[in-house]
């Protein structure tokens, strides 16, 4: 036979084998209900450019829990916190792992990092991380903090005096790639050194687009029988995570040949320390979860929140207001300032709620077959999304969900305590770096907020849709 005929035959055998597949039931009542399938794609082709909205339309027709297969791949999209907690806290060890994908093995050097880790591993790295990134030792990294956010508003200052209009991303991810570079490897990219060259210049490309394949996906990720061509193409190739890795392994290689083991300078060296210098592939992967978690997500929350003012001059005031009668300390805000300015704080939480970085945060896979609630059968195997996007859209949970209103987390608001609000997750998963989150967007905000107007280079609104994905 020859071997064109051979493939058609073995394609069709498999368009066959996965529509059927797709057909089939799990349980006699309580499988999620979902829209109908094609063979192969499942329900990829009817996510358009936004899967998160088209989630959210979806959950009017099947509920706040359904199903879709996202290729080969049976999903169950939650929107619903009760399930959700179920999910994430009352039966944690039963959705602990993350999915084995193409995209987390090749940004997490095969499973070795937090975020894309299982079982074991997990619990090991989480540790360690959790440790690095918990209040007391946060509360050493305030300082650098308020110097990072001192340095943006110096070169934001700057730029204003330059009379054109700027975009203050790059600035924003600048600020939190520092903070995590003093963090991790004790060591800041000075300010003199342009958002467009050196370390920062080389890091921004890799770690933007890694960032927005992690949380959008490819579809390699869906359809199985593609992903040995893709691997073997990627080992061809390289990937976008080859600089970030060649970046870390030199810093490895830097601390060890310096390291004193009783006077660790970082985190990296904490790492080193705890794997006895025994693990150099898993300590670089955890080391990158740092930079990938933690500069993207606070950075762009950062700018959602500007632009938002820019495009709400009336909020924008009233947070003025309140900073300027809170006054900070020398003219500077700091976290001790918290308290004192709950306007800013719900304007921060109503940013989240309006553009959470990560609509469908890092899918979980289900261990055991379970039924939750006596309602929701979930199978072994499943990907589970949870649907922040759509938790915080729902008009059904929420006053006109599409409008920015810091007042719905006001005292007094009947939406200040809304269960559908949870940025960072739940349960032992969830975000390792909320804290740090909490506190650089804080110092960051109320620092700019505090010296300058924000407002769009011709004086009309800002287009506000998002990008699918982190
Ligand atoms: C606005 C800021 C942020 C938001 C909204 C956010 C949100 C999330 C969400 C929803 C998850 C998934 C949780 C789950 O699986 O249930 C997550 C995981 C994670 N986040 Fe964040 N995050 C933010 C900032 C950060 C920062 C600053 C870091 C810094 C280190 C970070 C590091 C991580 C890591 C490593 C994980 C994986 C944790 C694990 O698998 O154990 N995040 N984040």
């Amino acid at each position: 036979m020859n071997i064109f005929i051979f493939f058609i035959i073995l394609f069709t055998f498999y368009v066959i084998t996965s529509y059927i597949s797709k057909l089939r039931k799990f349980s006699e009542k309580n499988d999620p209900k979902g829209p109908s399938v094609i063979p192969v794609l499942g329900n990829l082709h009817q996510m358009g450019k936004l899967p998160h909205r088209t989630f959210l339309e979806m959950t009017k027709t099947y509920g706040d829990v359904f199903r879709v297969w996202m290729g080969d791949y049976y999903t169950v999209v939650v929107s619903d916190p009760v399930i959700a907690k179920l999910i994430l806290v009352t039966h944690h060890d039963n959705f602990l792992n993350r999915v084995q994908n193409p995209t987390f093995s090749l940004t997490s050097n095969h499973y070795q990092n937090l975020a894309a880790s299982r079982d074991e591993r997990w619990h090991h790295n989480r540790k360690l991380v959790a440790n690095s990134l918990s209040k007391s030792k946060l509360r050493s990294t305030v300082p650098v903090m308020e110097k990072q956010a001192e340095l943006l508003t110096i070169t934001m200052s700057q730029l204003q005096k330059s009379g054109r209009p700027f975009s203050p991303m790059k600035y924003c991810k600048k600020y939190a790639l520092n903070i995590i570079f003093s963090i991790v490897f004790a060591d800041e990219i000075p300010y003199e050194e342009g958002v467009e060259e050196g370390r920062f210049g080389m890091l921004l490309h890799p770690l933007d687009t890694v960032f927005k394949t992690l949380g959008a996906g490819s579809l390699v990720d869906y359809i199985t029988i593609i992903q040995p061509l893709f691997y073997a193409y990627k080992r061809f190739t390289g990937t976008e995570m080859d600089p970030i890795f060649n970046f870390v392994s030199k810093l490895y290689d830097e601390h060890v040949a310096t390291l004193d083991p009783n006077n660790p300078r970082d985190v990296l060296d904490v790492l080193i320390i705890d794997s006895e210098g025994k693990d150099r592939v898993g300590v670089i992967a955890v080391t990158i979860d740092f930079m990938l978690g933690g500069t993207d997500t606070s950075a762009t929350t950062i700018e959602w929140f500007l632009l938002f003012m820019a495009n709400n001059p009336d909020i924008q005031e009233k947070v003025g207001k309140e900073l300027k009668e809170v006054g900070g300390v020398n003219g500077k805000f700091t976290l001790a300032n918290k308290p004192n300015t709950p306007y800013l704080n719900a304007a921060i939480k109503e940013t989240l709620r309006m553009r959470h970085v990560g609509p469908f945060g890092l899918p979980r896979e289900t261990r055991e077959s379970i039924l939750l609630n006596d309602q929701v059968f979930i199978p072994k195997g499943s990907q589970i999304i949870i649907c922040y996007y759509g938790m915080c859209h729902d008009e059904k949970r929420w006053n006109d969900p599409e409008t920015f209103r810091p007042e719905r987390f006001l005292d007094g608001s009947e939406e200040k305590h809304n269960e559908y609000f949870l940025p960072f997750g739940q349960g032992p998963r969830n975000c390792v770096g909320m804290n740090l989150a909490n506190d650089e967007m804080y110092i960051a905000i109320s620092n700019i907020m505090s010296n300058f107007i924000v407002s769009s280079h011709d004086g009309k609104p800002i287009d506000d849709t998002e990008n699918f994905g982190i």
